[in-house]
């Protein structure tokens, strides 16, 4: 049975989550395997919109058992919330139904103040973090001071480390001018998530191991999007974590040799949140055209997103980092009435012309974007249900992306609804 990626190939929110829910139906197992409740997925099913940070949106198909990895960092809190939160919605997420790595990290309050202080200081180059502690909390894994979820069943232990690493947590946050951290208010309530959360807790690499043995079918689901990969991303305006395809394996404990797919969202127009360098952002009013029509804010922050241009060389690149054997266009109908259509085909950087994003800040904002362009359309795509019905302005638009980036289209996306969805390709026959 398939084993397949879905990375995001811009600066995530490209829809990934509603493309992951789509294609849930049919899969066993949704693996997380990076992030943690920095991501947001928004889901619109039957008109009523949940939004999800930790549980993969498997949770609301029946059959699929949902996993969370080693590579994730997790909020306890924000788990322990979600998980009651859909339980009073009638939705199943007993321990049958979500898994969660023993060897993942968890996310402690001085990894949130400790993010957050830092964000605050004036004078000093803000990330723009989503101020969650995703950062300090992955510092702290490599580090080897981290502490792994399975690490708050074991009291004793706990305590004693707990002391140790929270007299260096409150040196730094008084140093930067932030409130110290009591002992007591922060061991009681971690060993009581502990227990909550024992049931949930395995070693989910040999879960998954079993499962591909059994030809279960799996997916596993980004978070974020390429140019937030702490390596290849926009550097430092970046997460933590490692988004590409290849973190797939190292984030849950699966061999490279059994992924078959990886499939990209490319979103049909481009939008960042945060600071850093964006070429086809538009600081205009076509760029808040986009955001108020397309709901460009984010899920976890509420933050306005940056808007602009779809920008195929960043696309093109991340083909290339994650090894995208397939793609997903998403929030076609959002361009609908738009007169004319850019596509960025490459980068202008003083007399060179590139057709890949450069390393370095300095020369990604440095490049002037080499536009094509192409008539829209005035249709609403969101009541069409086959590919022919599309006007033949849009089959021209993804003809171009497809043409240019010589991946198929195995998906489109036309509206927010799960019915709102143009499969082309079947990825879990
Ligand atoms: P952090 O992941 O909270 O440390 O934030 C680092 C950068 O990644 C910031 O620019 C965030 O806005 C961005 N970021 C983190 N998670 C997401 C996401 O799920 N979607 C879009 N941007 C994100």
């Amino acid at each position: 049975m398939p084993t397949l990626v879905i990375v995001g190939t811009q600066w995530g929110d490209e829809g990934k989550g509603k493309i992951v829910d789509v294609l849930t139906e049919k899969a066993h197992y949704v693996v997380r395997f990076q992030g943690g409740n920095n991501a947001g997925h928004t889901l619109v099913i039957n008109q009523k919109k949940y939004i999800l940070h930790l549980i993969p949106s498997g949770i609301f198909h029946a059959n699929t058992i949902c996993v969370i990895g080693n590579g994730v960092v997790v909020d306890p809190e924000v788990l322990i919330g979600e998980i009651e939160k859909l339980k009073d919605q009638g939705i199943d997420v007993s321990p049958q139904k979500l898994k969660i790595s023993e060897r993942a990290h968890t996310i402690m309050p001085y990894h949130r103040a400790l993010d957050q202080a830092r964000e605050a200081i004036a004078n000093r180059d803000k990330i723009g973090t989503t101020g969650r502690g995703i950062g300090p909390c992955y510092e702290d894994k490599v580090g080897r001071r981290g502490f792994r979820l399975i690490d708050l069943t074991k009291p004793d232990f706990f305590k004693e480390k707990l002391k140790k690493v929270l007299e260096e947590k409150n040196f730094l946050l008084q140093n930067l001018g932030a409130e110290p951290l009591s002992f007591e208010g922060i061991y009681e309530r971690y060993i009581q998530y502990g227990q909550y959360l024992k049931p949930y807790l395995c070693d989910t690499s040999q879960l998954l191991w079993e499962a591909y043995h059994n030809k279960a079918s799996i997916l596993f689901e980004g978070a974020q999007g390429t140019f937030l990969d702490i390596d290849f991303g926009t550097y430092p305006y970046v997460t933590s974590s490692n988004t590409i395809a290849g973190n797939a394996c190292s984030g849950s404990g699966f061999g490279p040799s059994q992924i078959e797919e990886v499939l990209g969202i490319v979103k049909a127009y481009t939008t960042r949140v945060g600071e850093g360098p964006f070429p086809t952002e538009q600081k205009n009013a076509l760029g808040e055209l986009l955001r108020e029509k397309g709901g460009e804010f984010g899920s976890t922050t509420g933050r306005p997103r940056r808007c602009g241009w779809l920008d195929l060389v960043m696309v093109k690149t991340a083909i290339q980092l994650n090894g995208i054997t397939g793609l997903a266009i998403t929030k076609l109908d959002v361009l609908s009435g738009l007169e004319r259509l850019k596509l960025c085909t490459a980068y202008k950087l003083g007399d060179r012309i590139l057709s890949y994003v450069p390393s370095t800040l300095d020369e990604l904002a440095s490049v002037e974007p080499i536009y094509e362009e192409l008539p829209g359309w005035e249709e609403d795509l969101t009541k069409i249900k086959h590919y022919e019905e599309l006007p033949q302005q849009t089959k021209n638009y993804l003809k171009k992306i497809e043409d240019y980036l010589k991946v198929p289209i195995h998906i489109i996306s036309t509206g927010p609804d799960r019915e709102n969805c143009l499969i082309l390709k079947h990825l879990f026959p």
